[in-house]
């Protein structure tokens, strides 16, 4: 992997882009309608995920570069183990998860078009040993990305809604944080 590698470039341009006090704001609007739906019930879990793009651990890797060449992106993979930690100084937060994940370059006419295809994967806390299933796209950098939770395992079956990340700060020259504010309604008689 080379720093000049087209995905990390627009991971770096998310990274040095954000807007972050707008976006959470936007998902507790969301999330204020959501509960008039009768019968539902809406959990916010808040986390935040440390990425490693650079280096000899990093957590994200690019293990296809696009065969076009150039700053393509289209059809580049790359694959994803990032931390999910109770905090945004990695330091000081305690270990809650990965972030385990797939994506690939899929927009031709609009790059990048990512199809990303993510487990969030508890190994402590509260949800310890219980699974979210993530998929959305990532249409532009820059921008909160939002994505559906789909599913999920142990306290998580049958559970569904969404997931707002939002680009906090660069951590190191190789490293970076994420909020993410999932909204999850939850089935609790489906859990065991
Ligand atoms: C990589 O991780 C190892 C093991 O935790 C650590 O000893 C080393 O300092 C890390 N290297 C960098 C560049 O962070
Ligand atoms: C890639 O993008 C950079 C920054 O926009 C630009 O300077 C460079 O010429 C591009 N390289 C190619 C091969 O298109």
């Amino acid at each position: 992997m080379t720093s000049s590698s087209p995905l990390l470039l627009l991971v770096l341009i998310l990274a040095l882009s954000s807007s972050s006090p707008v976006l959470f704001v936007a998902a507790r609007a969301g999330a204020g309608n959501y509960y008039h739906v009768a019968g539902s019930r809406l959990t916010h879990i808040r986390m935040y995920m440390h990425e490693t793009f650079a280096g000899p651990n990093a957590t994200l890797i690019m293990s296809v570069p696009s065969p076009l060449g150039g700053n393509a992106t289209f059809g580049s993979v790359g694959v994803l183990d990032n931390e999910l930690r109770n905090g945004r100084d990695r330091q000081r937060s305690a270990l809650l998860g990965r972030f385990q994940g797939v994506f690939a370059g899929a927009g031709q006419v609009n790059p990048p078009g990512l199809v990303s295809a993510i487990n969030l994967v508890f190994t402590a806390g509260e949800y310890r040993g219980s699974t979210l299933a993530m998929l959305g796209p990532v249409l532009a950098f820059g921008v909160p990305i939002e994505r559906a939770l789909v599913g999920g395992t142990g306290k998580f079956r049958m559970a569904r809604g969404y997931c707002v990340m939002t680009f906090l700060e660069t951590t190191s020259p190789v490293s970076l944080v994420n909020q993410l504010d999932l909204f999850v309604e939850m089935h609790p008689a489906a859990a065991y």
